[in-house]
């Protein structure tokens, strides 16, 4: 039998890293054996590697598999692959398909800690994940004096993939604490977008399983979010559409019941439920409506004003179709009745909530304090997230903005200034006045020592205002990546101001009635402002407003 053994050992090709014992069983099959005896076996990634299944196998059963970009010609970085499960036990690591002879053999390592490499594009003040790819905000939540902010996340890699619920909670919107993972996939698929609301203390979130079918799943929390219990009784909303996604549920007081929104295919579904978990379907919005150049994704229905002044903002998020093409924010403005949310504008029209590249799944905070209405978005756009040139992590979300509603020609529109928790940032403040029927345009340049800069041009004549990121840093990453992006003024006034708002990797601008997200990628911080005009009908003022 022994001897059956060594045999059998000596045909399968050994090798070892650390204390990690590895087989090669053939056909792109592979087991690392180890004692769980560390907190961690670091995985080395190579972000253009095909993902392999890796899955712990511990007393002859199978845990969870998730899929890992494993290393094969270089390593881009380390992922942990957490142990605290299997404290103390021998486990095996099952990983297929990845040939023999590739470089993540020799580089597997047992360890306590884990760290992530450092990034000089890591934007202050905006969060970002700790390591991992992350896209839509979820679940955003004010509970209990904590901000609560749920992501989309891999913790097994910097492009898409295993949707888990990242988290992480701030007192003050701007400094955010990075907490453990908290929902995980399971039998019924990955965990996809989705919201929470709050009941007696209990934290309830809703999302979207994405497993062969897209079903909408619960789970609650009676710590604070630190853990999740999912419901016995998943899924507790079907569909037989294919796109049937990302659920926003709010308390709608008039009818002491809970309303759930979610995205199907091209349109929003409402539903109803007095318990959480039973959903009555209610109606649909969206055919003919507004941008359809792309899927419908990430809704959101908020309420501004009391009374008769009483508006419903929908927010639709919409991937590609957007005005400066690839992913954006749309909205609709109207009223909710509890059953239908009917549109105030005519169908053909459409209104952004930001027009730069880089604004998409935005969804608001709820129950936050007073009322307010806070807005979150992911800063990237699915046109080149995957390959943005960032290190160890991918992508950070925008400052937090509170909304308000304001009439421009016979139509409600929606305004978004960054929250007062972050307005103490550094930022610049523009004032720029034209005279009366000035058709001139006025440049405002942000610039670094290394000739690299992002230039902001608005254009009394049409109207608009336009920044431009073909020079803006490292732009060849992608061909959608170096343009222009361009707002309507949507004012009449002579007087326009710009709050700018410009970390290591992005430049938000905010104009009182419009504004713009772009991420950039400058080789060191834009340190310099400067302007021209076309001709002497515009002057501009600006100062530089340090952290207070
Ligand atoms: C939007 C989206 C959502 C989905 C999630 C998956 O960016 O496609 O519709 O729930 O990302 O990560």
């Amino acid at each position: 039998m022994k001897k059956l053994l060594l045999i059998i050992l000596a045909a399968m090709s050994i090798s070892a890293a650390s204390a990690v014992e590895i087989w090669h069983l053939g056909a792109e099959n592979n087991v690392l054996r180890l004692n769980a005896d560390k907190n961690y076996v670091l995985l080395p990634v190579q972000d253009n590697a095909p993902e392999a299944a890796v899955y712990v196998v511990c007393d002859n059963k199978a845990g969870e598999k998730v899929q890992v970009r494993m290393a094969r010609e270089s390593i881009d970085y380390y992922v942990p692959y957490d142990l605290a499960e299997y404290k103390g036990k021998n486990i095996s690591l099952y990983i297929a398909p990845v040939p023999d002879g590739m470089i993540c053999w020799s580089n597997i390592k047992l360890s306590d800690s884990f760290e992530p490499l450092p990034c000089k594009f890591r934007p202050e003040g905006r969060f970002s994940p700790y390591y991992g790819w992350m896209n839509d905000p979820n679940g955003m939540i004010y509970h209990k004096g904590e901000y609560h902010l749920f992501y989309q996340h891999n913790p097994y890699g910097c492009t898409w993939g295993n949707m888990t619920w990242g988290h992480a909670v701030s007192k003050n919107l701007k400094d955010w604490e990075h907490l453990p993972d908290a929902i995980y996939g399971d039998a019924w698929g990955s965990i996809f977008s989705g919201n929470c609301v709050q009941k007696n203390d209990t934290l309830f979130a809703f999302y979207t399983s994405a497993g062969a079918r897209q079903t909408q799943s619960m789970a609650y929390s009676t710590d604070g979010g630190r853990s999740f219990t999912k419901y016995e009784h998943n899924p507790v909303l079907v569909s037989n559409e294919p796109d049937f996604r990302d659920p926003k549920v709010i308390w709608y007081e008039p009818d002491s019941a809970w309303i759930m929104v979610l995205a199907a295919g091209q349109k929003m579904n409402f539903y109803k439920s007095q318990n959480l978990r039973q959903w009555e379907y209610l109606s649909s919005f969206g055919e003919g409506y507004g941008n359809h150049g792309g899927v419908w994704e990430c809704p959101d229905l908020l309420s501004f004003g009391k009374g008769k002044n009483q508006k419903w903002v929908l927010i639709c998020n919409i991937n590609p179709g957007g005005p400066a093409g690839g992913s954006a924010t749309q909205y609709f403005v109207g009223s909710f009745d509890g059953k239908t949310f009917t549109c105030d504008s005519k169908a053909e029209t459409t209104k952004w909530m930001d027009y730069g590249k880089d604004h998409y799944a935005a969804v608001s905070f709820t129950d936050a304090p007073d009322g307010r209405n806070i807005l979150l978005a992911w800063m990237n756009n699915w046109q080149y997230a995957a390959v943005s040139p960032t290190t160890h992590y991918r992508s950070s979300n925008t400052l937090p903005r509170d909304l308000q509603l304001f009439s421009y020609k016979g139509e409600q529109y929606v305004s978004a200034l960054p929250s007062a928790e972050v307005a103490s940032l550094p930022h610049y403040e523009l004032d720029i006045k034209a005279a009366k029927n000035s058709k001139a345009t006025a440049e405002i340049k942000l610039s670094n020592s290394e000739g690299e800069y992002v230039t902001l041009t608005y254009d009394f004549a049409n109207r608009t205002v336009s920044m431009d990121r073909s020079h803006s840093g490292i732009t060849g990453f992608s061909a959608d990546f170096p343009v222009a992006t361009t707002a309507p003024m949507l004012n009449d006034s002579n007087r326009q101001t710009l709050l700018l708002y410009v970390s290591a990797s992005s430049v938000e601008a905010f104009g009182t009635t419009w504004c713009m997200t772009n991420t950039v990628y400058p080789q060191s911080p834009y340190d310099k402002i400067s302007y021209k005009v076309s001709d002497n009908s515009v002057k501009i003022e600006y100062k530089l407003t340090q952290n207070q």
